[in-house]
């Protein structure tokens, strides 16, 4: 009897001893084989009262130490599991190719842009850039439009609030007042840019777009040369043959005109993009006026020039065949993905 007792205490002591933990569930398993509410220690503690007394201590030491053994394993093992896991934080392999990254696509007013500043370029154009928010005298006196000129309300202006001096430009056409008041002849530059009306949001028009818009001033600048220069970019840009100039009105230029380009009316869909006529008006352009170039401190007896301005999101929509100018700003991933993804510019 007492023999069975010191046996069982030695089988528990080898089981423990034996016991592999490899994970939490074998931990697990472990504690509440030895040390949980149930454990097969405890009725080993109960056997303490059939051991003579002459053994008990030596009987209650035994299995004191079990018991501990048990303590022990556990504590290490549960450490043991901790650090592993602490060390299988997965590593990634640096040797793996990289993921694709999907590329984006250029914006179709960035495209068109770019393309622009590119034929202009060829021509010796170099780019010219200011502040948006413009003071009243680069944007319109400079320009001879002054205060109460009915000329004013043909771009509805936002003015800055507490200061009808200040604004944000209605075209970028006063960035030439600066490069004129700063730059002696010859310029030759384009100033390509973000501006600003008061107009009601269509399909049409918007409260805000993109210009550029050219200034060549030089001596013996002539009309000539402002038709031959518009005619190169509409070749390079719509591959036109042929350009028309409509007489029009512009106060900073005289004479002034509207370009229009040939674009062909074979298709229905040409038939509907030039309303039946085959043109389709892209600028607007004119001999510099000397009252401006006088404005901005110009020798009008040595110098004249010529000026023409347009619209990006206009030329984007005609060159695309978009037919929505508000898709140019609502950044409808759809509707952007369909631009060329390898295009430089
Ligand atoms: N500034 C004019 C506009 O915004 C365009 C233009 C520029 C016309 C230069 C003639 C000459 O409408």
């Amino acid at each position: 009897m007492v023999i069975e007792a010191f046996e069982k205490v030695k089988e528990l002591e080898t089981a423990i001893h034996n016991s592999n933990i490899n994970n939490k569930e074998e931990l697990e398993a472990f504690r509440i084989q030895f040390l949980g509410t149930k454990n097969c220690i405890k009725p080993l503690f109960a056997a303490i009262r059939d051991i003579p007394n002459d053994r008990k201590k030596e009987y209650g030491q035994l299995i004191n130490a079990v018991k501990q053994q048990a303590e022990q394993k556990f504590e290490a093992s549960a450490q043991q599991l901790l650090s592993k896991a602490a060390n299988d934080v997965d590593v990634p392999d640096l040797t793996a190719p990289a993921e694709s990254l999907e590329l984006g696509s250029r914006h179709p007013v960035s495209l068109v842009l770019n393309q622009m500043i590119e034929i202009f370029d060829r021509l010796g154009f170099t780019i010219a850039e200011d502040s948006e928010i413009e003071d009243d005298w680069h944007n319109f006196t400079a320009l001879n439009t002054p205060e109460d000129h009915p000329a004013r309300d043909m771009q509805d202006t936002y003015y800055i609030l507490n200061d009808p001096s200040r604004l944000l430009r209605t075209h970028t056409s006063s960035v030439q007042s600066h490069v004129m008041m700063n730059q002696e002849p010859p310029i030759r530059i384009i100033a390509p840019g973000r501006v600003y009306r008061n107009e009601t949001i269509s399909s049409r028009a918007h409260c805000q777009f993109h210009q550029v818009e050219g200034l060549y001033i030089a001596e013996k600048v002539s009309f000539a040369d402002l038709r031959q220069t518009i005619y190169y970019f509409a070749k390079e840009m719509f591959g036109a043959t042929k350009i028309r100039l409509r007489p029009s009105f512009f106060p900073f230029t005289e004479p002034s005109a509207e370009v229009d380009v040939w674009w062909g009316c074979d298709s229905e869909a040409d038939k509907r993009i030039t309303k039946g006529t085959g043109w389709l008006e892209i600028l607007g352009c004119g001999m510099v006026d000397p009252a401006v170039l006088k404005n901005c401190g110009i020798d009008t007896e040595k110098y004249s020039g010529f000026a023409f301005g347009m619209g990006v999101e206009r030329i984007a929509m005609l060159k695309y065949q978009i037919d929505d100018i508000r898709l140019l700003f609502e950044n409808d991933v759809r509707f952007l993905k369909q631009f060329d993804k390898t295009a430089i510019f």
